[in-house]
């Protein structure tokens, strides 16, 4: 097999750091409780940063941590350029991003621009101002259909199930215009056509470049506007059978332009001391879009540099199926000269362990999955607790946050699973996450964590944080070169397939189910799963020194 990186000749340009850059999304009220409430905060995670830049990352994206109702786990956001109060102070927001510059961290904020809070001031004064008033027209306000207005004025339903309007009253007390919510009634959506609602985003921009923020996760990137005249969406929304359907809240041709312009004030807008110059700041889109050429747009000169691939995140364990995903991920990033942003979980998804099967099999999956992901030529985000290989946990019914599960009438329990503190040490909960009750703690967490803890994994090396830490440390030692494409190799049936992620670094996965022989002289780095002497078992991946570049499977 011949060598697979490929890459333009001549000197290599130096890569910007977040071409290849590992970062660790921080979600503060799970992550570490600094007060002894039973909720993590920012100092906790100022004072828990070290673990992060232990790891190996390069920076950190840390979740909402504005004031916020809670609809939506903090994504409610009440106002854009303050700190919820029971995650802490914007000093200690100052402290967290100057402990994280000091540990060589860079420093990622989210975003979100498609929706408030209903307790942000521009909805309160909408709804005090009544129809047809300036102040509604910041948001999307439509009087209803039917005879009485009563029916909501098209068929567009919200992400977390049931009618995306909601119905307010009019100002006599009767029923008045309905409001759009592609999320929860709590989250109103803005109206990007509004020229305050953009001059309010910049101003938001520029208060926390002004605090030293290095760039910004944008919160459901691809929604922000609604094709004119708002057309209903017809059946199969939000699901994913039709995901490339493009309905019309999706992708829609103005995004472009705008993330332009917030492109053009992250170069431009001067930078603190202890942030990155300008040119080196990073926008990385959350956008739920399937077709990897329209993706692409995202993160085509001149807008964001990072767009989070989710249908790596979403592919089953089959070799055929991650191949595919690779490869055209790889082509239509390529094609703009963007890196693929590679993501095996987050705050939305079931955790790998669990998505994978879980149990002994799940772990090993996750596992390999995550030297897998670590290889690929790319950026890469890894979200809390996923160096822990912590499962998705079972919250109970009546301790259950996420409007999903309300909204789906009790069918879908939602995201709260993931969202559980994180186990630091000890044998019994909260395992150092707080030193408040458990019971009193953000989420409850499971009785059997003791062995996943920080501290239980730290002297192991058989633990998932040991891998995790070793393939970073290898990453970081095996950059690749600023264009590199992983084109991977393996028989058609998708049984393994490897690729080089730099010369001399090549990684190999066995889907299985049958046991694979290495070649003779390829010395194996890194494993997933431990090799039964030079044979890789399934469900596994190694990352290997190969003997000129030439095979890894012996024939
Ligand atoms: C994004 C967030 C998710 C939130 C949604 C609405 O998808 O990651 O947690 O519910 O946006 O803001």
């Amino acid at each position: 097999m011949r060598s697979i990186v490929s890459s333009t000749t001549g000197p290599e340009p130096a890569a910007p750091w977040w071409r290849d850059a590992v970062c660790y999304e921080i979600h503060p009220r799970a992550f570490a409780d600094g007060d002894g409430d039973g909720v993590g905060d920012l100092a906790g995670a100022a004072a828990r940063l070290d673990h992060v830049a232990r790891l190996g990352a390069d920076a950190v994206w840390l979740t909402p941590f504005y004031p916020s109702p809670l609809a939506d786990g903090g994504y409610d956001i009440a106002d854009h350029t303050a700190v919820a109060p029971d995650l802490g102070t914007e000093a200690d927001f100052d402290a967290l991003v100057a402990r994280a510059h000091g540990l060589g961290l860079k420093v990622l904020i989210d975003l979100v621009p498609n929706h408030t809070s209903d307790t942000h001031p521009w909805f309160r004064e909408a709804l005090a101002a009544g129809p047809r008033s300036a102040a509604r027209e910041r948001y999307l306000f439509r009087p209803g259909r039917g005879v009485d207005g009563e029916l909501p004025p098209n068929d567009w339903q919200s992400a977390f199930g049931g009618p995306a309007w909601t119905r307010v009253p009019a100002p006599d007390g009767g029923p008045g215009e309905w409001y759009l919510h592609l999320h929860a009634p709590e989250q109103p959506d803005l109206d990007w056509r509004h020229p305050e609602v953009v001059a309010d985003f910049e101003r938001i921009l520029r208060h926390w470049l002004d605090r030293g923020v290095d760039g910004f996760r944008i919160d459901v990137a691809h929604t922000l506007f609604k094709a004119p005249g708002l057309p209903d969406a017809g059946p199969g929304q939000h699901q994913d059978i039709l995901r490339n359907h493009l309905m019309p809240y999706h992708d829609q041709e103005e995004l472009h332009p705008l993330f332009r312009t917030w492109r053009r004030l992250l170069d431009t807008h001067p930078a603190p001391s202890g942030a990155v110059p300008p040119e080196q700041r990073v926008m990385v889109a959350e956008a739920a879009v399937f077709e990897p050429a329209r993706l692409a747009r995202y993160v085509s000169p001149g807008e964001m540099q990072q767009a989070f691939n989710f249908a790596f995140l979403e592919s089953s364990w089959d070799g055929a199926e991650m191949r595919a995903v690779i490869e055209r991920s790889a082509a239509s990033m390529r094609a703009v000269g963007a890196p693929v942003t590679w993501v095996l979980s987050s705050h939305d998804a079931v955790r790998p362990v669990t998505r994978y099967g879980g149990g002994p099999r799940g772990r090993r999956r996750a596992r390999a999955a995550a030297l897998l992901m670590l290889a690929l030529p790319g950026a890469a985000y890894v979200y809390q607790g996923e160096e822990l290989g912590l499962p998705q946990a079972h919250i109970p019914d009546d301790r259950l946050r996420d409007p999903l599960w309300e909204r789906s009438g009790h069918r879908e329990r939602g995201r709260d699973g993931c969202r559980v503190p994180l186990p630091w040490e000890g044998a019994s909960a909260p395992y150092g996450f707080s030193t408040a009750a458990p019971d009193a703690c953000w989420f409850p967490q499971p009785g059997d964590w003791a062995d996943l803890t920080v501290r239980a994994q730290e002297d192991d090396p058989a633990s998932m944080l040991a891998l995790y830490r070793a393939a970073l440390r290898l990453r970081r030692a095996a950059p690749v070169p600023a264009d590199a494409v992983a084109a991977p190799e393996g028989p058609a049936d998708g049984s393994w397939f490897a690729f080089d992620r730099a010369p001399g670094l090549r990684c190999l996965t066995n889907f299985g189910p049958e046991p694979l022989p290495l070649a003779d002289g390829d010395e194996v780095l890194l494993a997933s799963t431990p090799l039964d002497g030079r044979t890789v078992p399934a469900d596994t991946t190694v990352w290997l020194r190969s003997a000129g570049g030439t095979t890894a499977i012996a024939s």
